[in-house]
């Protein structure tokens, strides 16, 4: 209360043309009471149930779909259920200001329930402070006691105006960046400059000369060190983890420095392993630049390294600050790898339900050409998907997570049967299809549903031939995944769009039913 929601939120919407909800009004003219009436007589419960409700009616209202500036009442996002319909339906910005400003500006005003006989200042930092999780869970915030108006609605719009996916998660939740040539907006490199005082910028043979040099030269002197390490999965190493280590290590950071991973999903995952373990934790952002990367691993903070056991096997949930998926960088990627990339893709639509399919369907063309407009809607909505999923169950404790597992359990034992020779989006859309089969096999598949998304994946230039891949010994890797439990693996089972459950299998029952069907 007192940053600045109404005054602003209304020179804004005159500044865009566009229409000014205020919400606190919307309660009024719903309730038939006033805010500060609701709390006296029903009680603040009562009142953010009310509130809830006027949210909900003016999100779905023509007037906000059209294009809105809404005003919320400050306790609007203190539910999850709210913050994340509003994060969903546009831009969500937090105004704040010091405690002491804020006491300033609402001095004397009758219609705070919440300060009523308390010390102003004192009532608002404790607010805050209870707060500060859903305050932060936002596309960006303005700080109203630094900045005169003219400044805050510029801040205001400029956040307005980027692509940006929020990942919601209290005070670490982070944004995800989209665009064509993003990577070298200055305000993107300024962000990325000030996740510290000094950067490690960590990249692959491959992706140094093309996009990590240009943008270590825009970050300049705040990159203390550079580690370029042999690209591929065979390098998913501690070796290269250590690497990491001690070229940070040997440039002297503190813990006031950030770690910049600039590459595919190995350079992602070992940067963020290295980052979450160097001087017990380093904040670090995400520049993803295969499709891979950008579809699955951007988001989630999952980290980590390879063992001759098997992928993945040692790591650690490590959120980053800032992603930034710039669709430019794919154009240098090999086509059949960025096509791999649709897999993942792929993956999440099935997982996100029927208009997810949908889109990709209609897409199927463009995204096989690497049109840049339709990569990025498909890209956007596998992020969002999975920004949810994350926000959800970070630790993949609610059996949500593990969902995002889909034709990874029989794709990563093709990986790593092939001795990961073969791409990893190749040996997800192959366990897709195995996962598919599963479901058939099961007796639990809408019809028609694996043909459907096979035609998908060979319209989209994916492989289908599962039988060709198959050998006896590939299933034997499934028995070294680590998201079995107790002898079965926990399968995810795709029945339909947007429809799947858990099934616990033995290696021989999976066998059994990937064997069995005929896709
Ligand atoms: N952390 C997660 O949540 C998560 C999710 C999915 C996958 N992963 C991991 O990601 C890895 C696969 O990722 P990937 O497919 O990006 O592999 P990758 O990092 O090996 O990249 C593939 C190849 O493309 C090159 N490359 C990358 N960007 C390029 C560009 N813009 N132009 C030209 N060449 C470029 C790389 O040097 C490499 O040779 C696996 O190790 C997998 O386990 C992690």
């Amino acid at each position: 209360m007192g940053a600045g929601k109404s005054t602003l939120g209304r020179a804004l919407a005159a500044r865009r043309g566009v229409a000014f909800v205020d919400l606190d009004e919307a309660v009024q003219a719903r309730e038939g009471a006033s805010p500060a009436q609701i709390f006296a007589t029903a009680g603040e419960a009562a009142f953010r149930d009310a509130e809830a409700r006027a949210l909900e009616a003016a999100l779905a209202s023509r007037e906000v779909v059209d294009g809105a500036v809404v005003a919320l009442g400050g306790g609007a996002v203190l539910r999850a259920r709210s913050r994340r319909a509003l994060l969903e339906a546009g831009v969500l910005v937090t105004l704040h200001a010091e405690p002491a400003v804020l006491a300033a500006r609402v001095e004397g005003d009758p219609g705070r329930p919440l300060l009523a006989g308390r010390d102003p200042a004192e009532a608002l930092a404790e607010l805050l402070d209870a707060r500060a999780d859903a305050y932060a869970e936002c596309h960006g915030a303005v700080d109203t006691g630094r900045l005169d108006a003219a400044a805050a609605l510029e801040a205001i719009e400029r956040i307005a105006d980027e692509d940006a996916l929020v990942v919601p998660l209290g005070r670490r939740s982070y944004r995800v960046r989209f665009g064509a040539g993003v990577i070298a907006d200055p305000t993107v490199v300024g962000e990325l400059a000030s996740l510290g005082d000094r950067l490690v910028m960590v990249t692959d043979a491959n992706v140094e000369p093309l996009w990590a040099a240009p943008l270590a030269a825009r970050l300049a002197a705040k990159v203390a060190a550079r580690v370029v390490l042999p690209a591929g999965e065979a390098h998913k190493t501690i070796e290269s983890v250590a690497r990491v280590w001690d070229a940070a290590l040997g440039a002297h950071v503190d813990r006031g420095a950030a770690v910049v991973a600039v590459g595919g999903g190995v350079v992602g995952d070992l940067a963020g392993f290295a980052a979450s373990t160097l001087l017990r934790g380093l904040p670090w952002a995400l520049v993803p630049t295969t499709l891979v990367a950008i579809a699955d691993s951007s988001v989630g903070g999952k980290t980590g390294f390879d063992r001759p056991q098997g992928k993945n096997l040692v790591g650690t949930v490590h959120q980053p600050r800032l992603v930034v998926c710039d669709v430019a960088t794919l154009a240098t990627l090999d086509d059949a790898e960025r096509i791999g990339g649709l897999a993942e893709v792929v993956k999440a639509a099935m997982l996100d339900g029927e208009d997810a399919l949908g889109a990709l369907e209609a897409d199927a063309d463009g995204l096989r050409r690497g049109d840049v407009e339709a990569t990025l809607r498909a890209a956007r909505r596998a992020v969002a998907l999975k920004a949810r999923i994350v926000a959800a169950d970070e630790h993949e404790r609610q059996g949500l997570r593990v969902a995002l597992n889909l034709g990874h359990t029989v794709g990563h034992a093709l990986e790593a049967d092939s001795g990961y020779a073969m791409r990893h989006g190749e040996a997800v859309s192959l366990g897709l299809v195995a996962a598919l089969r599963v479901a058939a096999g099961l007796g639990a598949l809408q019809p028609g549903y694996d043909a459907r998304v096979a035609d998908l994946l060979r319209a989209l230039g994916l492989p289908t031939d599962l039988d060709a891949r198959l050998r006896p010994s590939t299933l034997a890797w499934v028995a070294s995944d680590k998201k079995r439990a107790s002898g079965a693996v926990r399968f995810v089972v795709p029945l339909g769009p947007g429809v799947w459950r858990l099934e616990p299998l033995t290696v021989d029952a999976l066998a059994g039913l990937v064997a069995a069907a005929n896709l």
